[in-house]
């Protein structure tokens, strides 16, 4: 089966990516069918994932608090953070679950405070932490232009 180059999730282009040239990465057979692997370019960590709908390129940063993607666990299409179990979708953009720390659910409400198991739910007084809560929105991931050409992937990276 030829690997491809996944199409990027509607208006989640990184900005100045669209305009931007295509770079020799790495080598195809470098980043193996189900395997996530970081590459960086000056300050740039860019995340490469090699799902079963091809390959993608997005910000190797998670959408919760910003831990490396690239040590978690691809599952599909579904990468597993390394950190707080924050799963998210690579080939749509979407969050499958957030952890219960922070930023709203895939249906996009904010969920209760946590409450350690076997103790009261905890109030959520208003003040500034509950405005917080209720203004942070997921960062949705930013996804940079991929193509494969002669066995190498190509990634579009935006350049000052
Ligand atoms: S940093 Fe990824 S789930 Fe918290």
């Amino acid at each position: 089966m030829t690997t491809v180059a996944r199409p990027i999730p509607a208006g989640l282009t990184a900005i100045g990516a669209g305009s931007a040239a295509f770079e020799d990465v790495v080598g195809l057979d470098e980043v193996p069918a189900g395997t996530l692997r970081r590459v960086t370019f000056g300050d740039l960590d860019v995340l490469l994932a090699h799902t079963p709908d091809g390959i993608v390129a997005v910000d190797d940063r998670c959408p919760h608090m910003s831990a490396p993607l690239s040590l978690g666990e691809l599952d599909g299409c579904v990468v597993q953070c390394p950190l707080h179990e924050g799963r998210f979708d690579l080939c749509s953009g979407d969050v499958v679950q957030m952890p219960t720390t922070g930023g709203l659910d895939a249906d996009g409400r904010s969920h209760p405070v946590w409450t350690p198991g076997g103790k009261e739910p905890k109030a959520d007084v208003p003040g500034k932490k509950a405005e917080a809560r209720r203004l942070t929105r997921v960062r949705r991931f930013r996804y940079y232009p991929v193509r494969i050409r002669d066995g190498r992937i190509e990634v579009a990276i935006p350049r000052a």
